[in-house]
C-alpha cells in the first residue's frame, strides 16, 4: 500500500478515536451491563456503542472495508480478503464494570491477511499506542524503542491463573521474577511492548483480543507465537504468547513440559 494512502487511513482512524473522548464519559455514566454466556461474561452499552460507531465510520469513509468484531455476527466476513478491520470495542470489560480502569480499545487493520496498521487505545490513561507496517510503533506520537532483552529469571510474566494448569503455573512462578495479570489482553500485551513485562500468555484469545499485537511484535522485535511456537492465525485466534525475545523459548519449554498448560 502507498504511504500516502496509509497516512490518510491512519489520520482518519486517529480522528475517529479522538471522538471517543467526548462520548465515553457519558456512556459510562449511563452504563447498562448485561451478560452473554455466563454471569462472568459481561457486555455493556459502552462496548456496543463504540463498535456501532466504528461500523458507521467505516461505512461512511471506507465502505469497501470489512469489520470483524466481538459484539456482532462475523459470518459474512472474509478475513483474509481485501481490507479488514478487527476490533475489540472494549477489551477488559470486567475491569470497566468493576473498576472503571484498565480497559482499552483494540483495532487491527489487515490487507489481504497482512497486518498494516494497529491501535491499542488505553483510554483511562489517555495513551494511544500505534504500529505502522515498516514504520515502527508509537505512543501518543512518540516512537517506542525495541525493548531490552529480559531473561525469564528477571521477568514479570502475565497470564490468567484461573485457566492455567496448577503445576505448570507454579513452575512459571519459580522460573520467573514475579507474576502480574491486568485482565485486558491488550493492556497485558502493552506491558510487554513497553518492556515492562517479559511475556503475556493467553490460552484462548479470540481474533479481536490479539488483532493489534501482531504488528507491534513485528515492529519491535518481540516474539508472538502460539504456545507450540507456531504462527498465530489472526482470523481464528487460539492460544498465544507475546514475549520478549530473551525469555520466549524458556517459557514455551515450561508450558509444554510436565502436565502442560491446559487446566
Ligand atoms: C478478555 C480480556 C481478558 C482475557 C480474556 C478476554 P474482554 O476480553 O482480554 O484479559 O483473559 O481472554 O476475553 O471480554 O474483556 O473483551
Ligand atoms: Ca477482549
Ligand atoms: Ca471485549
Amino acid at each position: 500500500m502507498e504511504k500516502e494512502q496509509l497516512t490518510f487511513i491512519d489520520d482518519a482512524v486517529r480522528e475517529w478515536l479522538a471522538t471517543l473522548d467526548d462520548i465515553i464519559p457519558q456512556l459510562i455514566q449511563d452504563m447498562v451491563t448485561g451478560t452473554k454466556q455466563n454471569r462472568f461474561d459481561l457486555v455493556t452499552n459502552v462496548d456496543k456503542s463504540i463498535q456501532d460507531k466504528f461500523e458507521l465510520f467505516l461505512n461512511k469513509h471506507f465502505p469497501e472495508h470489512q469489520l470483524l468484531a466481538e459484539e456482532k455476527s462475523n459470518d459474512e466476513v472474509h478475513a483474509k480478503k481485501g481490507h479488514v478491520w478487527v476490533m475489540d470495542p472494549i477489551d477488559g470489560t470486567t475491569n470497566l464494570v468493576k473498576q472503571q480502569e484498565d480497559y482499552c480499545i483494540i483495532l487491527g487493520y489487515f490487507v489481504d491477511g497482512e497486518p498494516v496498521l494497529s491501535y491499542i487505545y488505553d483510554y483511562p490513561h489517555s495513551k494511544l499506542y500505534k504500529a505502522v507496517k515498516g514504520f515502527g510503533a508509537y505512543v501518543n506520537g512518540e516512537p517506542l524503542k525495541q525493548p531490552e532483552n529480559i531473561e525469564l529469571k528477571d521477568a514479570i510474566i502475565s497470564f490468567n491463573s484461573l485457566v492455567m494448569n496448577d503445576e505448570t503455573m507454579h513452575d512459571l512462578h519459580d522460573a520467573s521474577f514475579s507474576y502480574r495479570f491486568i485482565g485486558s489482553c491488550g493492556l497485558d500485551s502493552i506491558r510487554v511492548i513497553n518492556g515492562q513485562f517479559g511475556a503475556h500468555i493467553n490460552t484462548n484469545p479470540k481474533p479481536w483480543d490479539i488483532a493489534a499485537q501482531f504488528l507491534f511484535a513485528r515492529e519491535l522485535g518481540l516474539k508472538m507465537t502460539s504456545l507450540n511456537n507456531q504462527p498465530v492465525d489472526f482470523s481464528k485466534g487460539g492460544n498465544f504468547i507475546i514475549s520478549n525475545r530473551a525469555c520466549h523459548e524458556q517459557i514455551l519449554q515450561i508450558l509444554n513440559s510436565g502436565q502442560g498448560y491446559e487446566k
